[in-house]
């Protein structure tokens, strides 16, 4: 099974290694607008595949996307440290044009994974552009997010992060939310088994984690200039479900017929990714202030989609 990635910075050659060491697809395809760029990602994580699996990794042009299941779209530029996420907008969506008419006509079975910045506005224009189905243009969304709160409450209760089920909901952005109220450890309401435990999880250590996992992506590029390895495996973790039909049950965004009384905008909730895509989307019980935050959430992307005017 082809997998296409288009654009090959540190977030689509991260997707392309992640998904070669764990053996997702058999072949990926790695097209950017520098050729010189992709045929050295190609190269080097080829390099890893015999310590790994028989994953075939190759650079390519967009005719090569030919039968791909499932496009990653990585291009784009990033943010610089301070930026936000939406600062981005307008240069990226330029790029889009281009990058989905091209794949569009190599690949236009494939499913998109959208993974520029800024997220869900990006995965709305993505999907405005390509006309494709709601369902098969998937944002990688708040995916990072909620891996970042479950490992951070998996540190704070000194479980196994796979072991929490808790969920960032709404933009991949600042005004994110972090759902409390359904958050579970094991099958245990989450504050109630830190109680149990002796690491409560009162309002104050809720706030500082939810602040920690927002300002994650901040922190990072203070240090480092870009993130990477998360998202590389969040993407990679997003294909598997696509690639096997797993069903398997990930925050990621999609445009949303009505949130909220919003209409038309994509964010992240939990849902269901299989073959075909998204195929279903839960809504979570949601307490009265985290339905107003993902309200607002919701407000704060559908002003900058509107703006758009596709
Ligand atoms: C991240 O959250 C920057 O969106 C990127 O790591």
């Amino acid at each position: 099974m082809k997998i296409g990635i288009v654009g090959t910075g540190m977030v689509g050659s991260a997707a392309g290694y992640a998904m070669a060491l764990l053996g997702v697809g058999t072949e990926i395809v790695l097209v950017d607008a520098n050729p010189a760029l992709a045929r050295a990602q190609a190269q080097d994580i080829a390099h890893a595949t015999p310590f790994a699996t028989t994953v075939a990794v190759r650079a390519g042009d967009y005719a090569d996307l030919k039968n791909a299941a499932v496009v990653i779209i990585a291009a784009g530029v990033s943010q610089k440290p301070g930026e936000s996420r939406l600062a981005l907008l307008e240069r990226n969506v330029e790029v889009f044009r281009s990058v989905i008419a091209g794949v569009m006509k190599a690949a236009p079975e494939a499913i998109l994974l959208i993974a520029t910045n800024p997220l869900d506005v990006m995965t709305f224009a993505a999907q405005r552009i390509s006309g494709l189905p709601v369902e098969r243009v998937i944002g990688s969304g708040t995916i990072l997010d909620t891996a970042r709160l479950r490992s951070l409450l998996g540190d704070h209760l000194g479980i196994a992060p796979n072991s929490v089920h808790a969920y960032v909901l709404g933009e991949h952005g600042d005004s994110e939310v972090p759902v409390w109220s359904s958050a579970m450890a094991g099958s245990v309401p989450i504050v109630s088994f830190a109680e149990q435990i002796g690491r409560p999880l009162d309002a104050a250590a809720r706030t500082q984690i939810a602040d920690q996992v927002r300002g994650a992506a901040y922190t990072i590029i203070e240090g480092k200039g870009a993130t990477w390895y998360g998202i590389g495996a969040g993407l990679a973790r997003i294909v598997r479900s696509i690639t096997d039909d797993e069903r398997t049950v990930l925050s990621v965004s999609m445009v949303t017929g009505e949130i909220e009384g919003v209409r038309d905008v994509a964010l992240s909730l939990p849902r269901v990714i299989g073959r075909e895509g998204v195929v279903a989307t839960l809504m979570p019980d949601l307490d009265a202030g985290e339905r107003a935050a993902l309200k607002h959430s919701a407000e704060v992307i559908s002003g900058f989609s509107t703006k758009l005017r596709f």
